[in-house]
């Protein structure tokens, strides 16, 4: 999730660029840079680092010109670097383009490029923007069309800010898949991946929608279709505060990114699926080498760790391999037993965790192969794996995870099905299937976020109660486990999550007249031992809430409260279950009067043991 700006107007450019790019660090990135058309043609400046990193680069002077864009990286294509920094141009410097989102097809068009004679600076899927713009503007296309053959040409998503030193009197923005807003002010018009950068200039906006491009000069903004028809588009007046802007408008990050999880399913399962088939070979898992794998390690901390439970039992159940699971903690003093031919798989969504990078290096040095399944490019866990699938989730700013959580099961779940595949042990019929329903999920998880009200209601009720138990078997304890610590670590709420059938080896002697259990009941196999479970507790005063399929066939009477989700797989349920827990423990950490996004004594990167 990259920063996007840009401006056109009376005033030096570069100074306004900085402002707008300041005011959209609390993204996270790992690059930022600017490019500034002046006399002298597009000034470019970029750098590896924080925004202070550019602006020391930028010390010696700033670039003079009325017209420019800029942008903060979250690397994708290409670790985090000066060179693969955006703004990227064209051979000749002519184009410059700062991007945001992930072009599919970037590794064929820049095949085709090269074989015309483009050379490349960067490993980015960026790049291969200006390169392509470029070649129609100099085979005499004018602006409009050579803009709209460029797009053509793109597969995957985008919001993208263009300049162009033979139009210097024009800014570009186009989107397709990723947000661009266009602002409007008297001294000159802005462009913007995010509201808040342009906030302290205009709170008068074009919100662009899917396909849309917008010519944006300094006294007025055209805006067009994909085809390249005109739209006639009302402005939109921002009435949000600069801080809750930030949000794009969500009281927290917890929640900004709960709602972004849809989104950040499709955007990690989408690039791993084509022609109906699992594509891992970016990470090096190949058809032959997942094959041949006999047992794989799972090792990891909180939040991760849960997505890792559901990893084991989705690995063992579908490709009949061993699997050991760990928390990262532990894993490294216990002198674990290792073999070289182990696939070891770490998760972590800083990619920074110190214990998950001790268990790393302890693995490597006992010569296993170490896969990592991080959210961050170029973090110290990515870089020294041997192996890499990234999750696509964007900057997860919030303490509590949520929306990495998910991406990391989705990853889990694909190394699952596709091991199992080669390995002989789903036939062609089940593997289509998985990834038939791996395909509705950003639907239906959608479908669980259209109304927050049956979770808030529930927490205003029971936002007070010393305990709150969560049960489940199976998959439905290892989602219980992660609900459970969103739980208590924003709402201070004592929780602890049960494997159902464990409650009366002890921690049943806890239930009494009014303690709230919630029961996780998905999966069909267990279903009846799981309504004993809840009997017991019942019998014992529990109130008990369930979640459970729209459709399920629970008993009459055996929950007090329910909270429904879209039917699914039984195998894919943590992935759907998950969210209405997130959105209860939200809404206890606020009726109580809790800061959900700063938990007190957490922080978001635990990188000292
Ligand atoms: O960055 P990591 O995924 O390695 O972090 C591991 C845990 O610290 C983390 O998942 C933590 O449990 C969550 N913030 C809880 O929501």
């Amino acid at each position: 999730m990259c920063g996007i700006v840009g401006y056109i107007g009376n005033e030096q450019a570069a100074p306004i660029l900085m402002e707008e790019l300041a005011r959209l660090e609390y993204r996270g990135y790992d690059s930022a840079g600017i490019a500034v058309l002046s006399e002298e043609g597009i000034c470019l400046t970029k750098t590896r680092g924080k925004l202070q990193a550019l602006r020391n680069k930028l010390a010696a002077g700033m670039p003079k010109g009325y017209s420019g864009i800029g942008h903060t990286r979250w690397a994708t294509h290409g670790a985090p670097s000066d060179v693969n920094a955006h703004p990227h141009l064209d051979q000749k410097g002519q184009v410059a383009v700062v991007h945001n989102g992930i072009i599919e097809n970037y590794q064929a068009l820049r095949k085709e490029l090269q074989a015309k004679g483009c050379v490349f600076q960067s490993q980015t899927d960026t790049e291969v923007v200006p390169q392509l713009l470029a070649q129609f503007l100099q085979a005499g296309e004018a602006l409009l069309p050579a803009l709209l053959k460029t797009l053509d040409r793109l597969r995957g998503a985008y919001a993208l800010g263009i300049l162009v030193q033979e139009a210097p009197d024009c800014l570009i923005a186009a989107r397709k898949g990723s947000p661009l807003v266009v602002g409007v002010a008297d001294t000159g018009n802005y462009i913007a991946s995010d509201i808040p950068a342009v906030l302290p200039y205009t709170r008068r906006v074009y919100l662009l929608d899917e396909g849309e491009i917008a010519l944006v000069y300094g006294d007025h903004v055209e805006i067009y279709s994909e085809w390249g028809e005109r739209v006639d588009k009302k402005i939109y007046e921002v009435t949000w505060s600069v801080d809750a802007a930030e949000r794009g408008g969500y009281d927290h990050f917890m929640l900004k990114e709960i709602f972004e999880q849809p989104k950040a399913i499709r955007d990690t399962l989408q690039p791993r699926i084509r022609q109906g088939r699992i594509r891992l070979e970016e990470a090096g898992l190949t058809e032959e080498y997942l094959a041949g794998v006999q047992r794989v390690v799972l090792i990891a901390c909180g939040t991760a760790s849960h997505a890792c439970m559901v990893g084991r039992v989705a690995i063992e159940q579908l490709a009949r391999v061993p699997v050991e699971w760990d928390v990262a903690s532990e894993f490294r003093y216990r002198n674990p037993i290792l073999y070289p031919e182990d696939l070891l798989i770490v998760v972590s969504q800083s990619g920074e965790t110190a214990d998950t990078l001790a268990a790393l290096r302890l693995a490597r040095e006992k010569g296993c192969k170490v896969l990592a399944i991080t959210n961050v490019v170029g973090s110290t866990i990515a870089r020294e794996a041997d192996r890499v699938l990234y999750t696509w989730a964007g900057p997860e700013i919030a303490v509590a995870s949520t929306k990495a959580y998910l991406t990391q099961l989705l990853c889990l779940y694909l190394v699952a099905i596709e091991m199992a595949y080669v390995k002989g042990k789903l036939s062609d019929e089940t593997y289509a299937r998985y990834i038939q329903e791996l395909e509705t999920l950003p639907d239906k998880a959608q479908t669980v976020l259209t109304s927050t009200e049956p979770e808030h209601a529930l927490a205003k009720r029971f936002c007070h109660c010393r305990d709150i138990f969560f049960i489940g078997r199976g998959l439905d304890y290892a989602a219980a486990m992660e609900a459970s610590l969103k739980l208590k670590e924003i709402s201070y709420i004592h929780s602890e999550a049960m494997a159902s059938g464990e409650l009366k080896h002890g921690t049943i002697a806890l239930i009494e007249e009014g303690v709230p259990v919630v029961a996780l009941s998905t999966q069909g196999q267990v279903a009846e031992k799981l309504h004993s479970n809840i009997r017991e507790v019942k019998a014992r005063g529990a109130v008990v809430i369930c979640i459970a399929y729209g459709d399920s066939s629970l008993e009459d009477g055996i929950a007090d409260h329910l909270l429904y989700i879209p039917r699914t797989d039984d195998l894919f349920a943590p992935l759907l279950s998950v969210i209405p827990a997130q959105l209860f423990a939200y809404y206890c950490a606020i009726e109580r009067g809790y800061d959900p996004d700063k938990p007190r004594n957490l922080a978001k990167s635990v990188t000292v043991e």
